[in-house]
Order: C-alpha cells, then structure tokens, then sequence
C-alpha cells in the first residue's frame, strides 16, 4: 500500500550526525524541530509531531521552550502526539506524557486540545491501544490513506536497541498492519501502549535523539552490526517508506562507531 499517496520511494539511507554532548545535541535538534515545523507552517497545515518518552527529551524540551526557539513558532498551531506511553496515570512519574506536560506543554501554553494522549491509566490496555489508533487515523492519516503521516516522530533508544515501546523479541515487532499495540517492557513498568514501526515509518521525518555511553553498544548495533536482526535490536524496524531519517548522537553514544560512518547505508533486502 503506498505510503500516504506517496509513492513508495526507496528508504532514504539515515543521515548521522555527532554533536560534542547532550546540550548541543538537544540544541541541535530543536533547531531542526523548528526549521521542520515552520516549513508545515508555511505551506498552512498543522505541524503533527509524535514525542518520545524516557529522558533524553527533556533536554530538547527545555531548549524549545526557551529562546530562541520559543519564539521561533507559533506554538498553537501544533499538534502533539506520543510515540509510546508507559501503562501509568498521567500524573505519574514514569508517564512520558507527565514528562512533557511538565518540560513542554505547560511551559509553552500549549492548549489540551493540541494535545493528543494515549490514555495510560486505561485497565484494558488493548482498548487503549485501537482507541488511540481511531484518534491517529481520523487526525493524521491523509483522507484515503492507511498510514499516518507525522510530519515528525522523535524517538529515543534504549541499550537494549529497543525504541517506542519496541522491546526486543516481543509481539509489537511482528506488526504490519495496526498502527497502535498494547506490548510489554522487560523492566521498569510492564504494560505499555506504542506506535508500532509502519505507522512510524511512514513519517516525513524520524529523529533519533540518543546520548551518553551507555547507548554506544545499541547505537552500533543498530548503524553498525548487520549480524544483530530486528528482533533482537528493534529500533532496525525503522526505516521511513519515503521520509528523511536522522541521528543525533553525542559523541559518547557515537564512540564505538567508525568515525568515517558519518553517513551511513543500509543494505538492500
Ligand atoms: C520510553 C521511551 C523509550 C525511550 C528509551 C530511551 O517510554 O521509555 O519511549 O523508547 O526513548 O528507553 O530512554 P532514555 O531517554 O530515558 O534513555
């Protein structure tokens, strides 16, 4: 099914980009956050980012709701997604949409109908799950289309290479037609609702944000290693149909990559 309208193009090979350490690193992605969101501006339709959990973002929220880049956009005319959500109310210290309430939305008033949660205080996690995909397909689907285009999906990765809620070996991964899972974490809180890996790969533009040594290992089995397979390093699944897809490392979760790996090429299967 081609992506969106689009035809499908052959996945554009990941660009990567080294920054000294987390502060540049979330500098630098705010400025490619605004830059992208005022392209969607312009051409007057909303800006449709799906955010990450965990807390590499906090430091990219931080800088986009300080100057310059506070005032680089017109904040109200965003829609804000997740990329996944842990199975927690959303007042919970573990809830990624509690982290960005506190480090984005209430910062820079973005209004609650701009925002669209995956209700993880739900019991019956499924029904959380095709509840949020009816909310996905009616706002960001393209008339016509069965995939989302998210203008931008930001995702982090864990150091077990897994990203979303894509934990490795586990149901989500073998997905192809569902946009939204219910799936489980091996630690930290079980129950988790996440995108799953067509409905980010059919994005415009996927970011990854990763930084500190303990990533190294992932990030090279994800860029690098072509023995490790998805299943075992799931953030491999992500390979947009026809978007732009970018890594933003610091220098400590870029340090077992050979240097010369600035742009990187995967394989045709
Ligand atoms: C989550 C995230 C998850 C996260 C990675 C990295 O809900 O935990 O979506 O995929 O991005 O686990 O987390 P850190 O940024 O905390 O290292």
């Amino acid at each position: 099914m081609p992506a969106c309208g689009r035809s499908p193009a052959k996945p554009m090979n990941p660009e990567v980009r080294i920054l000294d350490d987390g502060k540049e690193l979330a500098r630098e992605a705010a400025d490619l956050f605004v830059w992208l969101g005022e392209q969607a501006l312009r051409e007057g339709r909303p800006f449709r980012v799906a955010l990450s959990g965990g807390s590499t973002p906090r430091a990219l929220h931080a800088a986009l709701a300080g100057p310059p880049f506070a005032h680089r956009l017109d904040w109200s005319r965003l829609e804000f997604y997740f990329g996944d959500e842990r199975c927690v109310p959303p007042d919970h210290p573990e809830s990624n949409y509690g982290m960005a309430n506190e480090t984005l939305f209430r910062p820079l008033k973005i209004a609650e109908d701009q925002v669209s949660r995956m209700a993880g205080e739900a019991s019956d996690h499924d029904q959380a799950a095709r509840q949020y995909e009816e909310v996905v397909r009616a706002r960001v689907c393209p008339t016509g289309s069965l995939w989302p285009e998210f203008d931008l999906v930001l995702l982090g990765l864990g150091e077990d290479a897994h990203t979303a809620s894509l934990f490795p070996g586990t149901a989500a991964l073998d997905e192809s037609r569902r946009l939204v899972m219910a799936n489980t974490a091996p630690q930290g809180i079980k129950n988790r609702i996440t995108l799953t890996a067509p409905a980010i790969n059919h994005a415009r533009t996927v970011v990854f944000l990763v930084s500190g040594a303990g990533k190294a290992k992932a990030v090279e089995s994800v860029l690098h290693d072509r023995s490790v397979d998805a299943r075992r390093a799931p953030a491999k699944l992500i390979r947009p149909v026809a978007g732009r897809m970018i890594w933003f490392l610091d220098r400590a979760a870029a340090s077992t990559l050979p240097v010369s790996q600035q742009d990187l090429t995967y394989d045709e299967e």
